[in-house]
């Protein structure tokens, strides 16, 4: 058995990588993916250099937001496997040296969770306070405002009792109240429950938004127009349904129980706000999520002077000594190869470069090491219920949620010839793990290359980075040894100086006498040698 290559850190430098298990590999034919799928491919991860990987939502669900609307805490989606399946997975993992992440939903529960079915029983039910309840407004309707993530009314009538319930998403996701003592009780008890059998952390959906306000004040307008996701929920700004200060006092605690184990779990939190101090501030001091994704460098443009502002902010923000996270895709927004990259492989190329190069945690998402790129998925065909009604364009979420490539053949190496996947294929015969593989200038082997590089650099250790002035269109940095140049113009970019010996690059021949190719990227080590 190999050993964890790491100690009580072991994020950082890391590499995780996230399952989204639907859409992986299904061994059974019925057109989703499950966890035997993603057993039988850990030997593939393991080759990539993963050190932990992150699976989307596994507990049993009705699946009207995918595994977001528990109905089971304790247990697995019938549909994806048993508690066996993932004991088995996790020690297959921790075998080839990989530690599993579950996806934790602690905003809300499925209205089909007996909690909800007991509340909404009776006013007088056990569990009536563990969800947000509210009487109409005076002149009747809603209680306040709020809006969900579709856009409507985050507040649906009960009839039976005359009071309202808070969904903040679908009207089956029924908020918690976590000003309820019994809800943390419960939740800690769960943290232990998977912590015990060898889980290593959890990525915490809607971190930000687990409090609301005491008063239920109206959220106020945002400045930010409609369609801005990151600021702005439908025109308003969510700073009363969700973002209050006493999700610290959770994220405290969680802390505590998770560094009871050895080693520590990690609470990787899905901070989906606008400002990076605010995303700073659930570091705590060094006391509360230990990483935080990065929404504001996700949604950025593909530019150099905005990546490296948002680069450089993001490290100025942490707490000394906190762990930055990078990355480009998730289940929720368009896959950075066409975001960025508008399809374009030069530019999917440098994003990777840069992403394996920064400083702390890189986090993939299943495809993106081939480049995988959104699908269109016709109307007929989609299955995600919150985005259809206009979160996102052409296609919702759904469009980075197609089955993952693994080959050319009919059905993708994702399921048995002639079943059906849930969503439909991209281009597999274009864009394959198979053939990448075999190629030795496939964007496969240059990701794969890159976490090697990574590994070895800075693997249990988060780099010190420095950027180096530039023109504006050319991001170059140094990090820890290595010096990074990211040509981010459709034009040729000069290299100031002697840059040292190329330990890597973008692509093939993408430097020539100190001239970098349009959107092209090379990592070099300049040794004591002039760098700037
Ligand atoms: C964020 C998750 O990533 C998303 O997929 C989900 O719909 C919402 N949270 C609600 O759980």
């Amino acid at each position: 058995m190999e050993a964890h290559r790491s100690d009580a850190r072991w994020w950082h430098g890391a590499t995780l990588y996230q399952v989204y298990v639907r859409s992986w590999l299904d061994t059974d034919g019925d057109g989703y993916g499950d966890l035997a799928g993603v057993i039988a491919k850990l030997d593939y991860l393991a080759w990539l250099g993963v050190d932990g990987i992150w699976l989307s939502p596994t507990m049993p669900s009705p699946d009207d937001d995918w595994g977001y609307d528990v109905c089971d805490y304790l247990g697995v989606h019938p549909e994806l496997g048993t508690l066996d399946d993932l004991d088995r997975l996790i020690a297959e993992a921790a075998q080839r040296g990989m530690r599993i992440l579950l996806d934790l939903v602690p905003n809300h529960t499925s209205t089909a969770h007996p909690w909800f079915a007991d509340a909404i029983s009776g006013p007088d039910s056990a569990h009536r306070g563990f969800y947000v309840w509210a009487d109409p407004a005076p002149g009747g309707g809603p209680p306040n405002n709020w809006l969900d993530a579709t856009g409507h009314s985050a507040w649906a009538f009960d009839e039976a009792s005359g009071q309202y319930y808070l969904h903040n998403f679908l009207a089956s996701q029924a908020d918690l109240n976590w000003w309820e003592p019994g809800v943390h009780e419960a939740f800690r008890e769960i943290l232990r429950f998977w912590f015990d059998r060898g889980v290593a952390g959890f990525r915490i959906d809607v971190a930000h938004g687990l409090y609301k306000d005491a008063e239920l004040r109206d959220d106020p307008p945002s400045a930010a127009g409609a369609t801005d996701r990151l600021h702005s929920r439908f025109g308003l700004e969510p700073v009363y349904s969700a973002n209050r200060p006493q999700a610290h006092s959770v994220f405290r605690d969680w802390r505590t129980i998770a560094e009871g184990y050895s080693p520590p779990r990690l609470l990787l939190g899905e901070t989906w706000v606008a400002g990076l101090d605010r995303m700073a501030a659930f570091h705590g001091q060094g006391d509360e999520l230990q990483l935080t994704f990065n929404f504001p460098f996700i949604f950025a443009d593909f530019t150099a002077p905005a990546l490296r502002g948002i680069v450089a902010d993001t490290l100025a923000a942490l707490p000394a000594g906190e762990c930055p996270v990078w990355a480009a895709s998730n289940h929720d927004i368009s896959r950075f190869p066409s975001r960025w990259g508008g399809g374009d492989e030069r530019k999917a190329r440098l994003a990777l470069l840069v992403l394996a190069t920064l400083p702390g945690t890189f986090v993939l998402y299943y495809g993106d090491e081939i480049a995988m790129t959104d699908v269109d998925v016709p109307p007929a065909l989609r299955r995600d219920r919150m985005t259809s009604g206009g979160l996102g364009a052409a296609g919702g979420r759904d469009r980075a949620r197609s089955p993952m490539q693994w080959d050319a053949g009919p059905s993708a190496g994702f399921t048995a010839a002639g079943a059906v996947p849930w969503l439909p294929y991209g281009d597999h015969a274009a864009r394959n793990v198979a053939a990448q593989r075999e190629d030795p200038a496939s964007v496969l082997r240059l990701c794969h290359d890159l976490i090697a590089l990574r590994r070895a650099e800075f693997g249990g250790r988060i780099a010190g980075y420095r950027e180096l002035p530039g023109p504006p269109g050319l991001w170059t940095y140094r990090v820890d040894g290595l010096l990074v140049a990211a040509n981010f113009t459709g034009g040729p970019a000069a290299l100031d100086g002697p840059v040292g010996p190329v330990v890597a690059s973008s692509g093939h021949g993408v430097l020539d006498r100190g001239i970098l190719a349009p959107w092209a990227g090379v990592i070099t080590r300049p040794g004591s040698g002039r760098v700037s």
